[in-house]
């Protein structure tokens, strides 16, 4: 494109799922800027509507089609003066069903050709029916992101590993968002030197599988994980690290001393283990046992006695019996979690298991009820354990109300202080006074009162 021919268009990015496709929403928007795109806050006001899609579960799925009727009737209303993409693992996994369900839809585009984008609006302006692409090329799409990203914000999300190679029996992933591969080391640390410059103090690494970063680094070497945080927790100003989501099979003996010694990585961890039963692990293709899981929790907690555990939970896999379950909630109780997620098993077209015996409904919501409430109540239980500490705060940004400002615990739990300024960016003691269900109120410590 000619700069000239520039002129100023209004993006709107819808995103769904998980915080891969957050990333990936904003590197979107970073390759249009320089064709004159600038994002709004609504598709009324927009141009051009992105929806960043997920399949994890069929939920997410019909949710998608729900908001492309609604983006529909829009663009009637516009004349058809507005360009409909949609993107990420829907797209993927189902192309040709979205242009033949929703044929408004003038583009859909999967994971691996996001640095296309441009050329791919080309196509469609000059194109009469959708414009699809989602080849997955032989090169990686890490090396064609361009290096001038808007700025995330304090806490900044750095994607350095994509796809995987795991193929459990229930999960999309592998299909839709392809073979493992770890983006080389030198475009890490420069993105990362990037956000610090930008003003972020704590980075988290993004990947499906982030525990199993095998990046190219100087001279021919490979750097696992742990060797990567080690060399980010070098960079001046950055604060705090931390890296989503895990797999418990590559959390090696390194990786979880570094939770011990490396002091910018901050003491919480989310590794999903999904069932506490052997046989439905072993269905899920999960390759470990529950006792592998434990083992790791202990290691864990050994090497950093404060570490919270978040996970995973599918509930109603194919086979699962009431036995099977009550081996999960022993393993929860067991566990105790600060944080968890939990879902009723959601068959996934051409995955292994949806292809098995199904658990009734009925049955599955009374297992994820029964989980649900004890993994709430331990949830509870942990915020509440933090009442009477005095705990560093990130401060992120202004509260909701008047007269507060809000940050993160080194666990992750959004934190609310009465305070007249902003400390955005800063650091500071907070005493924790009160625990709510999903965060921790608290009162500001002065360096005065901490050394009193
Ligand atoms: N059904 C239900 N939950 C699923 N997850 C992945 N695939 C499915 C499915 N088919 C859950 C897993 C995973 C999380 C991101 O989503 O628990 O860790
Ligand atoms: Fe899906 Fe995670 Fe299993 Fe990979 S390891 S197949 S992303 S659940």
């Amino acid at each position: 494109m000619n700069p000239t021919d520039r002129k100023l268009r209004k993006l709107h990015v819808v995103t769904h799922g998980c915080q891969m496709n957050v990333y990936d929403s904003a590197r979107m928007a970073d390759v249009l800027r320089p064709l004159g795109y600038t994002t709004v806050n609504s598709p009324e006001e927009a141009d051009m509507v992105i929806m960043n899609t997920c399949h994890i579960r069929e939920r997410a799925e019909e949710k998608v089609f729900s908001n492309l009727g609604r983006l529909r009737v829009l663009k009637e209303e516009k004349g058809g003066e507005m360009m409909i993409a949609v993107t990420g693992c829907v797209a993927q996994a189902e192309g040709e069903l979205i242009t033949q369900r929703a044929p408004f839809v003038d583009l859909v585009v999967g994971p691996q050709a996001y640095h296309r984008l441009p050329e791919l609006i080309a196509q469609a302006h000059r194109k009469q029916g959708a414009v699809i692409d989602t080849e997955f090329p032989a090169e990686q799409k890490f090396d064609h992101l361009p290096d001038t990203a808007a700025p995330q914000g304090v806490v900044s999300f750095l994607s350095i590993q994509e796809g995987c190679d795991k193929f459990c029996s229930f999960c999309v992933v592998p299909y839709t968002r392809g073979a493992e591969a770890s983006r080389p080391v030198a475009s890490v640390l420069a993105e990362a030197r990037r956000m610090v410059a930008q003003g972020a103090k704590e980075i988290a690494l993004l990947g499906q599988n982030v525990n199993a970063y095998h990046g190219e680094g100087p001279a021919g070497s490979t750097w696992s994980l742990t060797r990567l945080l080690a060399e980010l927790s070098e960079i001046e100003g950055l604060e705090r690290l931390r890296y989503t989501t895990s797999h418990p099979n590559d959390m090696d003996d390194e990786l979880i001393l570094a939770h011990r010694d490396n002091a910018k990585l901050m003491p919480f961890l989310h590794l999903p283990v999904q069932s506490g039963s052997d046989k439905i692990l072993q269905a899920m293709n999960r390759k470990h046992k529950a006792d592998a899981f434990r083992r790791i929790v202990d290691k864990l907690r050994n090497a950093r006695p404060d570490i919270a555990l978040s996970s995973d939970f599918i509930v109603g896999h194919p086979g699962e019996t009431e036995a099977d379950f009550q081996d999960t909630m022993k393993l929860v109780r067991e566990t105790g979690f600060a944080l968890a997620y939990s879902f009723k098993y959601s068959p996934r077209p051409g995955t292994p298991a949806a292809g098995l015996g199904q658990i009734p409904e009925d049955v599955k919501d009374s297992r994820l009820y029964e989980l649900q409430a004890e993994l709430r109540r331990q949830q509870d239980e942990f915020n509440a354990a933090t009442v009477g500490l005095t705990t560093p705060v990130l401060f992120t940004s202004k509260g909701r109300h008047e007269g507060q400002i809000a940050g993160r615990s080194l666990w992750l739990n959004p934190v609310v202080v009465e305070h007249p300024t902003e400390l955005t960016g800063e650091i500071h003691m907070v005493k924790i006074t009160r625990s709510n269900p999903n965060s921790l109120i608290g009162t500001l410590i002065s360096k005065e009162q901490i050394a009193a």
